[in-house]
């Protein structure tokens, strides 16, 4: 098990009410469309790894939600600032104290690659969703965002930024630090790394059959001298990928 509980407050912070600059800008708009919920007649959505329930915030009011995560500190944050919804303290990858097995859409948002124990978090949303319901992953790009293994090289005569990826297909636990510049004293979470065939794999170990899988820019623009160069990295590297699975 894996807490965030000693990073919530930083955490809290730096997605504020609104949400981060990705949540915003990027992951929201993209997951929304896809998501449709518009077209369910009774949207319902399971939130797993909600943190302090910022997709919660940002819901048409129609959809009923439930958020579960394991930071007491981030779920009290979420009921406080949206008391419309349910949200449950509980480990995502056990079995959920939730007896609602009629979801019609689950979401693990920048979460899955916190959690040791991806298959099991994958099964238990398969096991609260209605059949057909459709499952979203958002997730840092497991093929060009690996904490520690990967980074940015860059080639000042041919003016070329390119990625660099020193491991890849190897499963990797990466301690993260909240701050970085507190060293050893800061506070630390965890990366999971897998290879991206093991989410599909387990995606249909747990019980779906994938929809669809996109992979999204980040939609920043650098000035000055480097800008050119950058900007098309950026538009080459993407931050995030999605995937949408349907429940067998
Ligand atoms: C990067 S945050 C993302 C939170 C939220 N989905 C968002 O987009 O802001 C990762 C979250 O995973 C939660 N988490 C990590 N392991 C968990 C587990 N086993 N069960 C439930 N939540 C977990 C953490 O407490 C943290 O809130």
């Amino acid at each position: 098990m894996t807490s965030w509980e000693n990073v919530s407050s930083w955490y809290d912070k730096i997605v504020g009410k609104e949400g981060h600059y990705y949540h915003r800008r990027v992951i929201f708009p993209n997951l929304f469309r896809l998501m449709a919920l518009e077209e369910a007649k009774k949207p319902k959505l399971l939130d797993l790894a909600c943190g302090q329930g910022i997709l919660a915030r940002c819901l048409p009011p129609n959809v009923k939600y439930v958020g579960v995560d394991i930071s007491p500190t981030l779920i009290r944050s979420a009921k406080k600032e949206n008391r419309s919804h349910q949200f449950i303290k509980g480990d995502v990858s056990e079995k959920l104290p939730l007896d609602q097995n009629d979801f019609t859409h689950a979401a693990v948002i920048l979460a899955l690659q916190n959690i040791e124990n991806p298959l099991r978090t994958l099964k238990n949303a398969c096991k609260h969703l209605k059949k057909g319901g459709r499952l979203f992953l958002v997730m840092n790009h497991p093929c060009f965002r690996i904490p520690r293994q990967s980074a940015w090289d860059i080639d000042r005569k041919k003016q070329i930024q390119s990625r660099r990826i020193d491991r890849y297909m190897s499963p990797l636990k990466i301690p993260i630090r909240a701050n970085p510049a507190k060293g050893e004293k800061s506070a630390t979470t965890y990366s999971f790394h897998h290879p991206l065939s093991d989410y599909f794999k387990w995606l249909s170990d747990a019980g779906f059959a994938v929809e669809t899988m996109e992979e999204w820019c980040s939609d920043k623009k650098s000035t000055g001298k480097a800008a050119k160069m950058e900007n098309r990295a950026r538009k080459e590297f993407p931050l995030f990928i999605a995937i949408a699975a349907i429940k067998l």
